[in-house]
């Protein structure tokens, strides 16, 4: 049986709590949930702090961030009148269908994951032992999507290899149990798909990192964020171009304004003689994308019934939307009902 879904696009995406929200997550996902996806489909959004817990965690810390994450969510734009905004932990499906996830997939499945492979020995170099759940966190993942039949999962182009996984996953337990599940796919913004660090523009600006100098946080005051892009790394030539394999700072500087002032980066490029001019227009671009964020999250945190309110809301809705799918899964693997 094909779960109905009815007749309007269904969309789910997700953030993890393990550090304060970045201009990457902002860019490259939670402004395309507000702008375009709440309004054109069903969404779901979700700050997945289960997620949060396999790499080592402060319990207070993962509590704070949950929030602020959800907070920001808000300050961003997402609408509850048009959206659904969550915290997986509040909704028992996640968990339910995660370990059948976890029976549908396969040891070397999730052991060939880049995310796995960057992070576990990352792990280990810290000292720490390396959690089981760090290697099964894609069957929760996918059971984060699949519980909701979404069609389209907005995310990051380092999230594409844990969607297509997600879809092998579906026709797989489809295969064998019958329609279930809806097969989901990954979409992704047209400019600034990929935020690089301003200190390393080799890695991804990611809120877990331990060195933030080159990472610009929404809630950072705009004299952090102008000092932060004015001593980004560019490269030892003088002119501006736009060539992203051979001179990656200076390509992301040109992506990151292209997608906070619009425009083309390469066109862009064009425009600037100096790196200093081309910093200085970056900046302002930035502190003026974030300028109503920070200003939205301020009033929220003045208010945090209403917030708890909205995540109470989002997860009865939640919890609605996806037991009835999750009950399926359980019955169609052979599981007794509980009658
Ligand atoms: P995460 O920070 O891993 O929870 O990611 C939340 C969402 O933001 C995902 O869709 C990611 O793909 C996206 N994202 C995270 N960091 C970046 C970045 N530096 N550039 C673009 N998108 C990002
Ligand atoms: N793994 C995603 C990340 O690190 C977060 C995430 C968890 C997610 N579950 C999801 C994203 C489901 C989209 C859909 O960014």
């Amino acid at each position: 049986m094909a779960m109905a879904t009815g007749a309007r696009t269904r969309i789910f995406s997700g953030v993890k709590p393990t550090g304060h929200l970045t201009l990457g997550n902002y860019l490259g996902a939670v402004r395309r949930w507000a702008g375009e996806d709440q309004h054109r489909a069903e969404a779901l959004f979700c700050v997945v702090d289960l997620h949060a817990l396999t790499v080592e965690h402060d319990p207070a810390r993962v509590r704070r961030l949950s929030r602020q994450a959800a907070t920001l969510l808000l300050a961003s734009g997402l609408d509850p009148e048009l959206c659904t905004v969550f915290v997986q932990s509040h909704v028992d499906e996640h968990l339910r269908l995660s370990y059948l996830m976890e029976c549908t997939a396969s040891d070397g499945e999730m052991r060939r994951m880049i995310q796995y492979k960057e992070k576990a020995p990352a792990e280990r170099a810290r000292g720490g032992s390396v959690r089981l759940s760090l290697l099964t966190y894609p069957a929760l993942m996918a059971a984060d999507i699949l519980a909701y039949g979404a069609h389209e999962v907005p995310v990051g182009e380092d999230q594409t290899q844990h969607v297509e996984l997600t879809r092998d996953l579906a026709v797989r337990f489809n295969q064998r149990y019958g329609a279930t599940f809806v097969v989901p796919k990954a979409t992704q913004p047209v400019v600034a798909t990929r935020v690089m660090d301003l200190q390393d523009p080799a890695s991804k600006m990611g809120k877990s990192h331990a060195r933030t100098a080159g990472i610009v946080y929404l809630l950072d005051e705009p004299e952090v964020v102008r000092k932060k892009v004015l001593r980004a790394v560019t490269d030892a030539e003088p002119d501006v171009a736009y060539e992203p394999e051979r001179r990656p700072g200076v390509a992301n500087l040109l992506n990151v304004l292209a997608g906070c002032a619009g425009g083309d980066p390469r066109r862009l490029a064009e425009e600037y003689d100096s790196y200093g001019a081309l910093k200085k227009d970056v900046a302002e671009a930035v502190v003026e994308t974030l300028r109503p964020v920070r200003e939205r999250h301020a009033e929220l945190v003045a208010e945090p019934s209403y917030v708890d309110a909205v995540l109470r809301r989002g997860a009865e809705r939640a919890r609605a939307l996806a037991r009835p799918r999750v009950d399926a899964a359980f019955e169609a693997v052979g599981l007794l009902p509980a009658g």
